[in-house]
């Protein structure tokens, strides 16, 4: 199944900041697939998601260079579409760096953007941006007007860099969007420890036949497979002309909600029953920025653009794991 439309992305010229991360790497096979003239910038950070292997195959050109430093001109040159997924994830080392996140999640992000104003004013722009900020939700589902509540210094820097992206629209008209990921999964996420999402470690001990471990248990999440999510990026890009979309944020959701407690299990069932954990509590320095539970209520994306996920979420871990299984070397290092 193709995800996005050929005739749009035949030739065009794309970029994508953090190119060889989780979603980055997704998106630009995905964009390669449909004929776009594709290149990935990756500063292949090692705390991240990063990962050589996930674009292998992909058909792009990598640069290698750091949005705080690297010159911009020349790669933003001519470029008709920029998904924008470079960003410092990592909620604790925002809480232990708070300056180094703040580098990469918004002031490089106000480099970019006086670069595509000179380079490039009439590109597209995709932002990925976070449920982050919203917090601890105040009542379920999340929808946009959610208050803006950060829980740690990543929820903040990622509210920092998409509004400053949102202000190329409201004061210069570009045809900006920002989508407000829940959590994703599936290929090419980084399982190598807890850093990316709890469900990579998961994915890799269940691999392992080791036991792996559920904090708390009762929190729910609404986990989104990563070719929805690629979908929703590229459909927010071939759309961006439509004033529905245009200028707006829109909050991204996944399967229906569900609690860790039953992930683990469907988790297990999707690995044939092999598998087993453990709960624990809340480690007592990740408590004080843990959400709770969250959902989002993504009925304003998909009223705008058609979008739905197609892919349920045993079937989404089934294909993770028989993806993983293949490729334990390169990923679980
Ligand atoms: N994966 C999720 O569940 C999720 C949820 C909410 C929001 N998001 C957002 O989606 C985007 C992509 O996330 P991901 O899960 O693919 O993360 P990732 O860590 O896999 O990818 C991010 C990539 O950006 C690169 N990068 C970081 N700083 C850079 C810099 N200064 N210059 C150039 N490259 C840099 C990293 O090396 C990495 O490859 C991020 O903006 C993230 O905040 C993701």
């Amino acid at each position: 199944m193709t995800l996005g439309s050929p005739d749009f992305w035949r030739r065009r010229r794309v970029l994508v900041t953090g190119g060889a991360g989780f979603l980055g790497s997704n998106l630009c096979h995905a964009l390669a697939g449909l004929g776009a003239r594709v290149t990935a910038l990756d500063a292949m950070l090692p705390d991240g998601g990063a990962n050589p292997a996930n674009l292998e195959g992909a058909g792009v050109m990598l640069v290698r260079g750091d949005l705080r430093e690297t010159e911009l001109h020349s790669l933003c040159q001519g470029v008709e579409v920029l998904f924008n997924m470079a960003a410092q994830t990592s909620h604790m080392g925002g809480q232990r760096d708070p300056v180094a996140d703040l580098a990469i999640n918004a002031v490089a992000q106000v480099r970019l953007v006086q670069v595509m104003r000179e380079v490039a004013p009439k590109a597209v722009v995709v932002h990925a941006s976070t449920r982050q900020f919203y917090g601890r939700p105040l009542s379920l589902p999340v929808d946009e007007f959610h208050p803006v509540n950060p829980p740690d210094a990543n929820g903040v820097s990622k509210w920092a860099g998409e509004q400053y992206w949102m202000l190329e629209n409201r004061v210069l008209g570009r045809p900006v969007v920002s989508l407000r990921l829940t959590n994703c999964y599936g290929p090419r996420l980084r399982i190598a420890d807890a850093r990316q999402t709890f469900l990579g470690i998961w994915i890799r001990r269940v691999l392992e036949d080791a036991p792996f471990e559920v904090w708390g248990g009762s929190q729910l999440r609404d986990l989104a497979y990563v070719d929805d999510v690629t979908r929703a990026f590229l459909l927010a890009a071939e759309q961006a002309d439509r004033p529905e979309v245009a200028g707006r944020v829109f909050n991204l959701g996944g399967a229906p909600p569900l609690s860790l407690l039953e992930l683990a299990h469907l988790l297990i069932a999707a690995n044939g029953g092999r598998g087993r954990f453990e709960t624990r509590e809340f480690p007592p320095d990740r408590a004080p920025i843990d959400i709770g539970s969250y959902h989002a209520d993504d009925r304003a994306f998909r009223a705008a653009t058609g979008w739905a996920p197609m892919v349920p979420l045993e079937e989404g871990l089934r294909r993770s794991l028989a993806w993983y299984r293949e490729r334990l070397a390169d990923y679980a290092f």
